[in-house]
């Protein structure tokens, strides 16, 4: 199914300290200046959503976290629950990211109990799959991504917003992309346990695609079918290079 307009997410990382504030209201103005379709939404790092989030007002970019705790609220040193970061003007989430799955053992179930608490608090959880080079190159790609679908996304998605992002491990930070072919054939996977589980929901949530997007590479896979939009992580900090992946949507 072709979307034509685009969500474009820009995921910071643990970046933005020199210079964020700057490159967030640089794409504000030029998005004011002249407004896109797209709906382009960018995720600081906690620290930074308040400040990211009044630089861009007036703008149609929406503010959006890394990550959030499954419970609601206690003693869990260091962590943002999802009220809290819609609070700091939080309209999205990013969950289940490859590097704290692997960097902090986050489970499939685990990102379903986040998704969970990110619906309840009212934020539109971007859920995110994909697999290692061994996996695929083992052959076992889609069935990973298949059974990352099924288990972290939780059964509440069904009545509200929520999108998922395509992210094989392999092409994060790399400068590697798969081919074209290779994310339309994951994509149509994503779509498939979406539909079967979710219906018309599952239909239409939107299905990203991540893992080194960058200005030149962009309008090719945002056209791939079922592509419903990109998250952006590198070429996401600086404004001129994220507009160029916004316009090339
Ligand atoms: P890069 O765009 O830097 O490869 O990062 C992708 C990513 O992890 C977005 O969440």
């Amino acid at each position: 199914m072709k979307q034509s307009v685009k969500l474009i997410v820009g995921n910071w990382k643990m970046n933005g300290a020199a210079g964020g504030l700057e490159q967030a209201r640089l794409l504000a103005e030029a998005l004011k200046d002249q407004p896109t379709a797209n709906q382009v939404v960018l995720c600081p790092p906690a620290t930074l959503l308040e400040r990211i989030g009044s630089a861009v007002a007036g703008s149609p970019i929406q503010i959006g976290a890394q990550d959030c705790r499954a419970e609601p609220s206690g003693a869990f040193t260091g962590c943002v629950s999802a009220e809290l970061a819609s609070e700091a003007g939080a309209a999205f989430v990013i969950l289940g990211h490859s590097e704290r799955r692997a960097g902090f053992s986050e489970s499939d179930e685990l990102v379903a109990a986040k998704a969970r608490a990110a619906l309840a608090a009212g934020l539109t959880p971007i859920i995110c799959v994909g697999e290692t080079l061994e996996q695929r190159d083992a052959g076992q790609a889609a069935d990973i991504v298949e059974r990352q679908v099924r288990a972290s996304v939780p059964d509440q998605a069904r009545t509200a917003a929520f999108a998922v992002s395509y992210e094989p491990v392999w092409a994060i930070g790399t400068g590697r992309t798969p081919t074209l072919d290779q994310i339309a054939e994951i994509h149509a996977v994503v779509r498939r346990v979406l539909a079967e589980r979710f219906g018309s929901a599952g239909e239409t949530a939107p299905i990203l695609y991540g893992g080194s997007v960058n200005p030149k590479n962009a309008a090719d896979i945002l056209h791939v079918e079922g592509v419903g939009g990109a998250l952006v992580g590198g070429a996401s900090l600086k404004a001129d290079d994220f507009l160029a992946i916004i316009r090339a949507a």
